[in-house]
């Protein structure tokens, strides 16, 4: 087999898939469900099409792209990732693994391989929380890790059910039909970029992901009272953001107390009632995002964190309420194809490492119902969820020529 990756069109889809955004370039602002969002989905859905792939949809608008097999009832071997961005995000999170895999499917049709377990590319919906609070919507769906119940509670920010939003959008049908049945996947692979700078500084060009670390987040409401900023002395206050800025530090005291470089801890978002400068905040809510490769010591963050709200609550006479999004264990990869992507890489003489996932994916969910293995390739400085974030051609196209051989492998 004589595979080549066609640099040119993966570089050319890669910028024309970034033009679709609500940000001024080079950000990218993609958000599930948009006018934008849905113009990227078509646009993408016009290339697999071109490929000779077969397209469907689901209830939640994961996009499933297929290259029959000559079996085609045998297992699928799935390769894919998703191509919503954050607010002022950059044009290689999630993407890399979109148009990677479709390239990795392309080049091998043009070698001549014929793959007896059919490949399918996967777009997956909204692995970014940003709109509904969630992140991983389709995979969460998809894997039964989230029920159909749940996620027909779920609002966005301008507080639209889940169900009307996509309906909205032209995704018809119930998320009751979203999970797919057991056995579905042979095997599936993400390609990705790192999102931390540790393949960078080693100066490896590949990274094979042995764990992928367990996130938590946190919804929290704190309410004071409010008041004007002169005729309301200090003995009488009870100011929701002083008592906001007291558990952010307690939050970050928790991560960095864990007795792990493993534990991190972020507060994204403070919104802040009513937000006038001679106004006592009233009202704030907080986002609170907990991670660790290990699921005690993250809970253990997590139980901190509860207490100390009750802590702050009672010593300030504020209300403070936390809602739990999700709490999701970590995955391990799996050995075999941990093993064929290694081969790979050593084939092509391409030196790489083992690495722990840091960031969630898709695969962390589809890992609860297939053997699933990411390769992630370098990001400069390990930056990532913003406009500089940046890949070198020669990455994605070693990431995509590595990939396409270990779908060939696995899928003959
Ligand atoms: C995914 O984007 C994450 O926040 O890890
Ligand atoms: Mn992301
Ligand atoms: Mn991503």
């Amino acid at each position: 087999m004589s595979l080549t990756i066609d640099r040119g069109r993966l570089l050319a889809e890669i910028e024309a898939l970034a033009s679709f955004s609500d940000a001024e370039a080079p950000a990218v602002t993609r958000i599930v469900f948009t006018p934008t969002d849905l113009k990227a989905r078509a646009w993408m859905k016009e290339r697999c099409e071109e490929a000779g792939l077969t397209v469907r949809q689901d209830a939640i608008g994961n996009i499933f792209a297929r290259w029959n097999g000559s079996d085609p009832a045998a297992p699928v071997v799935g390769t894919g990732s998703h191509i919503d961005a954050i607010p002022n995000a950059g044009k290689f999170d999630g993407v890399v693994g979109v148009l990677g895999g479709l390239e990795a499917i392309r080049g091998l049709q043009q070698s001549g391989f014929r793959p007896k377990h059919s490949i399918e590319l996967i777009v997956f919906t909204s692995e970014e929380p940003t709109r509904f609070g969630i992140g991983c919507l389709g995979s969460r769906l998809l894997s039964g890790a989230l029920s159909p119940d749940a996620a027909r509670k779920l609002t966005d920010n301008d507080g639209v059910a889940l169900d009307e939003v996509r309906r909205g959008a032209g995704f018809a049908g119930e998320v009751e039909q979203v999970k797919l049945p057991s056995g579905y996947y042979k095997a599936f692979i993400e390609l990705h970029i790192e999102q931390g700078p540790l393949l960078e500084r080693q100066q490896n060009p590949l990274g094979i992901v042995t764990k992928i670390a367990a996130p938590a987040s946190l919804r929290v409401l704190i309410e004071g009272s409010g008041g004007h900023a002169g005729a309301v002395l200090m003995p009488e206050r009870h100011d929701a953001l002083c008592a906001a800025a007291e558990l952010i530090l307690a939050i970050e005291g928790a991560a960095r107390n864990s007795g792990a470089i493993d534990t991190v801890a972020t507060v994204g978002i403070c919104e802040v009632f009513p937000g006038a400068v001679n106004s006592i905040p009233s009202r704030v809510r907080l986002s609170v995002d907990v991670r660790d490769t290990d699921l005690q010591r993250r809970d253990t963050a997590m139980r901190t964190i509860e207490t100390t709200c009750d802590s702050i609550s009672a010593k300030r006479q504020v209300s403070i309420h936390s809602e739990l999004l999700n709490a999701d264990a970590p995955a391990d990869c799996a050995p075999a194809i941990i093993d064929a992507l290694s081969q790979f890489c050593r084939k092509h003489e391409l030196k790489f490492i083992p690495i722990v996932s840091r960031a969630y994916h898709d695969s962390l969910f589809i890992a609860r119902i297939a053997p699933v293995a990411m390769l992630f390739i370098p990001c400069r400085n390990g930056y990532s969820h913003r406009p500089d974030e940046y890949a070198a051609p020669e990455d994605i196209v070693r990431g995509t020529l590595v990939l396409a051989e270990t779908l060939a492998a696995l899928s003959a």
